[in-house]
Parts: C-alpha cells; sequence; structure tokens
C-alpha cells in the first residue's frame, strides 16, 4: 500500500509508520492522519506485528496541526465534520504497542500525537511543546488531559499557558519520554526497542498494555482487579508454559504468539 503523506514499511516484525510531509514540519491535516488510521490498523490486524513505532524526521517529528488546513473553519466545520474526533482518535483502538520516536519539534498536535502513543523515545534534539496559545486556541487533541496525567498540573499550565517548550532532558524529567539518545542513532535504538517488544508473547504484551492504559480510566483498586484477572488468564497462554519451561530448562523460550 502506497500513501502520500506517510511512509509505511515492515521491518522483521516491527510496523514502521514515517510521516513523510517534510516541507510542512510533518503538520497534520485530515489526510495524513487517514493514512496513518490505515496503516496502524493493517499492522494491528497482521499476525506478522508485534509492535508499532511512529516517527518523523530529524527536524520533526510533528509541528502540529495542519494550521493552513484550519484558519478558516468556523464553528459549524469543526463540529459537523467532527474535528480532531473522527481522524485522530484511531491511535486509541490500536491494541498493540505503539512508540512514538521523536527527533526534533512534536508541538500541538504533534505532542499530542506522542502521549496517544503508548511510550515514547527522544533525540536529543526534541523539543515538545503545546503553543497552540499562540494561534489563539488550546490543545484539542487531548493535550489538556494527558499532560497532567503524565507530566504534572505545573509542566501542563506550563507548557499550554505560555507556549514554552521542554526539551528532551526536561521531557525525560517530566515522564513524557522513557528514554533520551543522541540523533543519529534513534531509530537504530528506538528499532532495537520495537523489536525486544515484538520478540515477546504478543498476547502478553497487549494485555500489558490494556493493563498499563487502565491504571489512566480507572480506580487503584479496579484496575489491580482488573490486572489480577487478566494475569490469571495468562496461565492458559502457551507461552506462558513455554516462557516458564525454557527458564527451567536453561534455554530461551519461543513464543508462538497464542
Ligand atoms: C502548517 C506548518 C506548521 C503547522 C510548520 N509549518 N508548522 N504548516 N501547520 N503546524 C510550515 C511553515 O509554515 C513553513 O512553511 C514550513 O513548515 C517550515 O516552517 P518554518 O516556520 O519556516 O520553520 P522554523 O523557523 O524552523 O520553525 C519551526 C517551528 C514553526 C518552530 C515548528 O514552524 C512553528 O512554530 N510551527 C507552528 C507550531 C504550532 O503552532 N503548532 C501547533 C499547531 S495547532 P513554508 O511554506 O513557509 O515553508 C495544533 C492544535 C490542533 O496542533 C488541535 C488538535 C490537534
Amino acid at each position: 500500500m502506497t500513501y502520500e503523506f506517510i511512509l509505511s514499511e515492515k521491518k522483521g516484525r516491527v510496523g514502521l509508520i514515517t510521516l513523510n510531509r517534510p516541507k510542512q514540519m510533518n503538520a497534520l491535516n485530515a489526510k495524513v492522519m487517514q493514512e496513518m488510521a490505515a496503516a496502524l490498523y493493517a499492522f494491528d490486524a497482521d499476525e506478522g506485528v508485534g509492535c508499532i513505532l511512529i516517527t518523523g524526521n530529524d527536524k520533526a517529528f510533528a509541528a502540529g496541526a495542519d494550521i493552513a488546513a484550519m484558519k478558516d473553519y468556523s464553528y459549524m466545520d469543526a463540529y459537523k465534520s467532527d474535528y480532531i474526533t473522527r481522524d485522530w482518535e484511531h491511535l486509541r483502538k490500536i491494541r498493540k504497542p505503539v512508540i512514538a520516536a521523536v527527533a526534533g519539534y512534536a508541538l500541538g498536535g504533534g505532542c499530542e500525537l506522542t502521549m496517544m502513543c503508548d511510550l515514547a523515545i527522544a533525540a536529543e534534539n526534541a523539543k515538545f511543546g503545546q503553543p497552540e496559545i499562540n494561534l489563539g486556541i488550546m490543545p484539542g487533541s487531548g493535550g489538556t488531559q494527558r499532560l497532567p496525567r503524565f507530566t504534572s498540573k505545573a509542566i501542563a499550565m506550563d507548557l499550554c499557558l505560555t507556549a514554552r517548550m521542554l526539551d528532551a532532558q526536561e521531557a525525560l524529567r517530566a515522564g513524557l519520554v522513557s528514554r533520551v539518545v543522541p540523533v543519529d542513532t534513534l531509530m537504530e535504538q528506538a528499532l532495537a526497542m520495537a523489536e525486544k517488544i515484538a520478540g515477546y508473547s504478543l498476547p502478553v504484551v497487549m494485555m500489558i498494555k490494556e493493563s498499563i492504559n487502565r491504571a489512566y480510566e480507572t480506580s487503584l483498586a479496579e484496575g489491580v482487579l482488573f490486572e489480577r484477572r487478566v494475569f490469571h488468564s495468562q496461565f492458559a497462554l502457551e507461552d506462558q508454559k513455554e516462557g516458564m519451561a525454557a527458564f527451567v530448562e536453561k534455554r530461551k523460550p519461543t513464543f508462538k504468539h497464542r
């Protein structure tokens, strides 16, 4: 499948999506998001894929929603087309882990896209921000909700109210990303991370993602109960038998993803 604004390819068991509007700093318009959704659903349905990686280029992961495309929207245009909800929320339905590999700018919708992924790895030149206030608007793809949950209320207020950007090290300290690496090794390290995840038992990986994401949607008691039920179910997996037998027999497990 070929796309206009993204590249989509398989690298072993990793599904790689590269945002490809370099002249517009990977600004996110409806077509980009629709193409990304198609690629995401295809990888999610592919038994040969265990982890998905979304990246941009060295200058920009994505500099936000496409300002030129939305500048003349009326309220009715936004409301009737269900702007953002219609094309951007597909990522939340993906059951395999999605990693954001971020170099350069991740601003506005680009920062929100990062937070909609399950985890993020940043290059040293990465910059994260919610500068919508400069444009006379506020974040509209979850920024005001995910930033305080993933970082802190103070950092969310700071970024959204002043348009200040976080550099990669600040983003690491704030909890927005889990690793920071040199720019020229970003893809190598992000792919290694994705390959490692993709090598584990796929149902276990999916259940871990589902359980951790549950922590953001429910109380601790309910979340722990959810985890316990899912954990118990894993004793029905062939991969649990294989993983534990391999440990006892001092060999590497061969997971069958069931
Ligand atoms: C459309 C964009 C764009 C965007 C950059 N470009 N960001 N086009 N939408 N979000 C375009 C520029 O217009 C320019 O096109 C080209 O990309 C290069 O950008 P420059 O500004 O010349 O580059 P530079 O000086 O290096 O500055 C980079 C930058 C700056 C700091 C990223 O472009 C910038 O501030 N962009 C806007 C960031 C932003 O406000 N994002 C939030 C958008 S609103 P030409 O044709 O002149 O070469 C949003 C919220 C939506 O995301 C709600 C939910 C998603």
